[in-house]
């Protein structure tokens, strides 16, 4: 029997009088890389906060590993890794100090602490930038050092947030890589991205949201061969109907 990692049933956020996230379900698999897709303002990153129990729903059942994320957010967060869509690294430390303090949320210290971020900063080929402050490393590296960070705990589930953004195509396939190498040992990603050719990449299914709505759940490869072969027109087609015509 297939294992759920995250279960979402008539999920919804509200912020005061705005519904961000309106009644979605959706489930997650062990080993799957599940995408959500849709425009500025849809619920991506809203939905995703929840998954990371920083901010609890408003209504709807919400499980990470089987628990229910208002009932143990600690162990949710002990095992799961997240990087956020704004960069939030700490511009008074190096780049080895960002990770060295971070690794002490999870009661990494010492030697070990030291072992893990050395061999992250080689994962994220940042090695040689361990003494650098971060006000000196460049857009696209800071956002490997964050992807970093989310690796710390050895997590089961990582969540990233529009990982790629404003990353150059090399980087942009590096990253890539990687997200591969960590599903190749079964770690379950879930990530909000726009670029297309990205969901089409790495992702197995992806979840196509508008307005705090799921519009369609469904694999990449069905999307394109119901929308022309493109999953960019799928896309169009399924999200902003009242700014857009259809494009087939
Ligand atoms: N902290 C907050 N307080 C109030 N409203 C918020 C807050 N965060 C987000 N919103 C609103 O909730 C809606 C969904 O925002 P969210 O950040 O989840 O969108 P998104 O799909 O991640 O968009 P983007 O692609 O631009 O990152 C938007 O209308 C946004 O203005
Ligand atoms: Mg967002």
């Amino acid at each position: 029997m297939t294992m759920h990692i995250v279960t979402a049933r008539n999920l919804t956020k509200d912020y005061n009088s705005l519904r961000a996230v309106d009644g979605i379900n959706f489930m997650i698999s062990k080993g799957e890389c599940f995408g959500f897709l849709g425009p500025n303002g849809a619920g991506k990153t809203t939905a995703m906060s929840m998954i990371s129990c920083f901010m609890p729903p408003t209504s709807g059942v919400l499980k990470v590993f089987d628990i229910n994320v208002t009932d143990n957010p600690s162990l949710i967060k002990s095992r799961t890794g997240v990087m956020p869509q704004e960069d939030n690294l700490d511009v008074e430390l190096s780049v080895y100090e960002n990770l060295i303090v971070y690794a002490r949320y999870f009661d990494i210290t010492g030697k070990e602490a030291s072992r893990v971020v050395w061999e992250l900063l080689e994962f994220v080929e940042l090695r040689e930038k361990s003494g650098v402050n971060i006000r000196k490393l460049s857009g696209g590296m800071k956002r490997k050092l964050i992807l970093a960070r989310a690796l710390l705990n050895n997590p089961e589930l990582v969540i990233l947030d529009e990982p790629t953004t404003g990353l150059d195509p090399h980087t942009r396939h590096s990253v890539w890589d990687k997200l591969k190498h960590m599903k190749s040992l079964d770690t379950t990603l879930i990530l909000t991205t726009h670029y297309m050719e990205e969901a089409e990449n790495i992702c197995d299914r992806v979840a196509i949201m508008d307005t705090g709505s799921i519009v369609t759940i469904d694999t990449p490869a069905n999307l394109m061969k119901a929308h022309g072969g493109n999953l960019e027109k799928a896309y169009l087609n399924l999200t902003g109907k009242h700014l857009k015509e259809q494009v087939l």
